[in-house]
């Protein structure tokens, strides 16, 4: 079978890991690999935290709600959906394309333009004003054309924001899949508590997933893996 396709069947959510040394060239790989995932607008609205340290381990797991995966955990990726980075990677993106020579300069100011545009577009403003003012206004266009919506409110900001952000938790796992290290993703955990130890800002930031890493324990046995057939879960039109 395809290398590739063998890493997807072969992954599962390991719930019990025994101790091993992550080497930073594997975790770099890794971390590589998932922001490599494409996201909405190559917006990249993510950042991970990686725990590697016992003392900060142990205190991230506790918070994962004391599960067997995040406490037996070589390493544990707390994956955010930032919301404020967008202008960052922005003006990131254009310093970039000013560096390289492949770019002209109607290009350039193209991507500037589309930027200024997409900062409008993805601004909700103070108390969400601005964002229920678009909602209208898209909502009315929409009556008499055909359209996209943009993401308006700070909530559709974060459901945005997550899709992008869950295609690099699927590459990271894939990833240290690929490279022998076994992963477990997780949402039972106290988002709350865990941005608080992280210093998130509730404005710009949602944990999606805490994703713990390691070595399947020789003693953990994966359970029958079960999945709804195809065609309950696809529509060939
Ligand atoms: C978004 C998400 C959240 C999950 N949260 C947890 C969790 O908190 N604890 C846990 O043990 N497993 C968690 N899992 C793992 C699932 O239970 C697991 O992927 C599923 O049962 C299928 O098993 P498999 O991945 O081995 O095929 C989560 C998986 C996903 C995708």
């Amino acid at each position: 079978m395809n290398a590739i396709l063998e890493t997807i069947f072969k992954r599962r959510a390991v719930k019990v890991f025994e101790p091993v040394q992550i080497s930073e060239g594997i975790r770099e790989q890794i971390l590589n690999a998932a922001r490599h995932a494409p996201s909405s607008f190559n917006m990249q609205p993510y950042r991970f935290y990686w725990i590697g340290t016992a003392k900060e381990r142990m205190a991230v797991a506790e918070l994962c709600l004391g599960q067997m995966p995040a406490e037996t955990a070589s390493a544990l990726v707390v994956v955010v959906a930032d919301i404020g980075s967008l202008a960052a990677t922005s003006q990131g993106q254009l310093e970039w394309m000013r560096s390289k020579s492949e770019f002209s300069e109607v290009k350039i100011r193209d991507y500037e333009r589309t930027a200024k545009i997409g900062r409008i577009l993805f601004t909700p403003g103070p108390f969400g004003i601005f964002a229920a003012v678009k909602w209208g206004l898209f909502w009315l266009l929409n009556l008499c054309r055909v359209m996209g919506m943009p993401p308006m409110f700070r909530q559709d900001l974060f459901k945005w924001a997550t899709k992008s952000t869950s295609l690099a938790c699927q590459n990271l796992m894939i990833a240290a899949e690929a490279l022998g290290i076994n992963t477990c993703p997780m949402e039972g955990f106290d988002g709350r508590r865990l941005s608080k130890y992280l210093g998130l800002s509730v404005r710009y930031h949602e944990i999606v997933m805490v994703i713990a890493m390691g070595k399947k324990s020789q003693t953990y046995v994966d359970p029958p893996q079960w999945r709804r057939p195809l065609q309950a879960t696809v529509s060939i039109l």
